[in-house]
């Protein structure tokens, strides 16, 4: 797959995840969240939706990245009916590369995709106690719809927020 060039932020370039990013991609995963998906989600989420799977790249070495489904369903913004919706399933960048602005860029960049793929609103899950999450979503205009208990597997709760893209 080509590496798509998206945008420049500082030294950082935000791009198009490619097959051979996904190693990367996968380390950084398991280094910074708690939940982790078997190789074949991640090359599963990148064949269906490249749009939305993008990188951040300092030199030569990948620091974070965005990775998102879309879907068909009911909507996550408490309108009626179905919706297509861009599910962002994780965002997460290296410790030392944080506070940069590099996850506000992922975020807009893949809610961009979203939109080329007819997406008419966006949805995430996130931790209770992720204030720093909370914070990024809720500044990028989400809004918490719902709360589901003990959603992940060590019992935490999480708030489901969400956002619609017209
Ligand atoms: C949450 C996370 C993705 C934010 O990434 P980031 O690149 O540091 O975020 P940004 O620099 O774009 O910050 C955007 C806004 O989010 C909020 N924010 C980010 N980190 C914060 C922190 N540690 N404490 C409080 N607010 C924070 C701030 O409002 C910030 O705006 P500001 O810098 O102008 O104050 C990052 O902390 C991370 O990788 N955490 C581990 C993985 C994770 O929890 N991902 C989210 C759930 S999937």
């Amino acid at each position: 797959m080509e590496n798509t060039y998206i945008k420049r932020l500082g030294e950082y370039t935000i791009r198009q995840c490619s097959q051979e990013d996904l190693q990367a991609v996968i380390s950084i995963n398991w280094a910074t969240l708690p939940e982790h998906y078997s190789d074949f989600f991640f090359e599963e989420l990148l064949k269906s939706s490249p749009e939305t799977f993008l990188v951040a790249q300092y030199g030569n070495q990948l620091v974070g990245y965005i990775m998102c489904r879309i879907e068909y369903g009911f909507s996550a913004t408490h309108r009626f009916g179905f919706a297509r919706k861009g599910h962002i399933v994780s965002v997460t960048l290296l410790e030392q590369h944080r506070r940069k602005g590099l996850a506000t860029c992922l975020v807009q960049e893949a809610i961009e995709g979203m939109k080329r793929r007819g997406c008419s609103e966006t949805y995430l899950e996130v931790r209770t106690s992720n204030s720093p999450g909370i914070k990024l979503y809720e500044k990028l205009e989400f809004r918490i719809t719902s709360r589901m208990e003990e959603y992940y597997r060590d019992g935490e709760a999480a708030y489901l927020m969400s956002k619609p893209l017209e």
